[in-house]
């Protein structure tokens, strides 16, 4: 290891043996059981010598400054609360009440919590699918710029790239489109902190002209859960107090040591071997993806013209037999292969170097056998995307949502309610409703089809959508 102050201080004060009489209660381990215990030596409080992340000025500060520099951002915040709070800070900082901010209709849910907490106002702007395996390709060029011309108004565009299925904007020429409207481009790159790490990537969202960008360590690289950078870029729209001040106050007062010095070990080990680890993933994906072509099922990747990310693996199963879901239950029951997610065409999976080439073989025996096992028939599986591509209705804002009771009633009884909470089709992932929109008779149906389908629609319940029921 080259230089991780974090990690250091924590050693050196571990290594003394002391004597605590601090916080946390287990001291330093003593009152944990079995494999944590370790991980209590190394989990203190803000004794002497360990600074403070709410005002750093010691090995957090200098922590920070080896991210900064590392990602090539002006200055970049410790985030223990994962990109969840990086994004409720980001967007705190550049929307004032009442605001509005551009966003791309297929945001994590921690934006529209954000947008609510905030009292911010989307100016939601709809992404485009991909019919044929169903996963969404992002928001386009021209949406943003359609949605600019007619809100000049706005304070911010956020954008999500790379998104769930590794699928990367053009963050360059966004970047350039929100600097000409004087409007700070905030970037949700939560898939994308092992960018920084290997040419073969998309460019990162903060070399690309981002003000703003979120990264969760612990997606991708190796990090502990909960850890993530919020990084920034000085182009004189967005205030770096303002950012600092927000972050400080969506995050504990009582941050894990242990998680920030993960964050700090991540970071060197990146630095000193990202580029060659990467370079054997890339070659063993490579090798992976061409031996995948004996077997029926396919590695999806879009046009040419779209940038993704080479270690989303997303595979689809529509010249089999089966549905991704099943796909995804038979890999884990039979193969102990666990995927990142499925969904009714695809399984997502995230490779990382910390998979060998024997990893890679093994996933491809099971693929082998299981197109073998499943052969497409006329019983197949429908595998064309049913996706209306729709804003519904406004009838409260998000915020105003907050302050309504919510009732799970049967979907097509929902028909002329407002929704309480965000429906979630996958695919695409993009939300067919939002809390405080219009629940119509063509949106009830189209979730009841959806179901019948197969599909998994995040929200609903036995066919029971929630929606608002009076004001608390
Ligand atoms: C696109 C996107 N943004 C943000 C988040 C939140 O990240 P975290 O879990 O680090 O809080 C997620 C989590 O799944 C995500 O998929």
């Amino acid at each position: 290891m080259k230089k991780v102050p974090i990690y250091e201080m924590l050693k050196n004060y571990s290594e003394k043996h002391p004597l605590p009489f601090h916080m946390p209660g287990h001291i330093l381990g003593r009152g944990l059981n079995g494999q944590l215990k370790m991980a209590g030596e190394l989990d203190i409080t803000e004794i002497p010598g360990a600074d403070c992340l709410h005002s750093p000025d010691g090995v957090i500060k200098e922590a920070q400054a080896l991210a900064a520099e590392c990602f090539g951002a002006d200055y970049t915040l410790f985030m223990v609360n994962g990109s969840t709070s990086g994004i409720h800070a980001m967007i705190g900082a550049v929307v004032k009440p009442g605001g509005k901010l551009i966003v791309g209709r297929d945001c994590h849910v921690s934006v529209l919590n954000a947008l609510a907490m905030f009292k911010a106002e989307p100016v939601f702007v709809l992404p485009e699918v991909d019919k044929i395996h169903g996963i969404s390709l992002g928001v386009s060029y021209e949406a943003f710029e359609n949605a600019l011309r007619a809100n000049p108004d706005v304070q911010g565009i956020l954008v999500t790239s790379p998104n769930y299925y590794g699928i990367s904007l053009n963050l360059r020429k966004i970047a350039e489109l929100a600097e000409g409207y004087r409007v700070p481009l905030l970037v949700d790159e939560a898939h994308g902190a092992h960018f920084r790490f290997y040419e073969k990537f998309p460019e990162p969202a903060i070399s690309s002209g981002a003000d703003l960008c979120v990264q969760s360590l612990h997606k991708t690289l190796p990090a502990l859960t909960q850890t993530a950078l919020l990084h920034g870029k000085k182009k004189g729209l967005v205030d770096r107090k303002r950012v600092e001040k927000i972050a400080s106050m969506v995050q504990t007062t009582s941050p894990s040591y242990v998680l920030m010095a993960s964050m700090d070990i991540a970071r060197d080990i990146m630095e000193a071997l990202g580029k060659d680890l990467y370079h054997e993933l890339w070659l063993n994906i490579k090798d992976f993806e061409c031996k995948l072509q004996n077997t029926a099922i396919t590695r999806v990747t879009p046009k040419e013209d779209i940038k993704y990310d080479f270690s989303r693996i997303v595979l689809s199963f529509k010249n089999t037999a089966l549905t991704g879901l099943k796909a995804g239950e038979i890999l884990f029951e039979k193969y102990g292969i666990v995927a990142e997610m499925a969904d009714l065409y695809n399984v997502v999976l995230i490779a990382t170097p910390y998979h060998k080439k024997e990893d890679f073989e093994g996933l491809l025996i099971a693929l082998e056998e299981i197109s073998k096992d499943y052969p497409k028939d006329k019983n197949s599986p429908e595998t064309t995307l049913y996706w209306p591509n729709l804003l519904p209705e406004k009838v409260l804002s998000i915020h105003e949502a907050l302050y309504y009771k919510v009732e799970e009633v049967p979907i097509k009884e929902a028909v002329g309610s407002v929704c309480g909470a965000s429906i979630v089709p996958y695919p695409p992932g993009i939300p067919i409703l939002n809390a405080g929109e219009k629940v119509t008779g063509e949106i009830a149906q189209y979730l009841v089809s959806i179901l019948d389908m197969g599909y998994r629609v995040n929200n609903v319940n036995n066919g029971r959508i929630p929606i608002l029921n009076g004001r608390y």
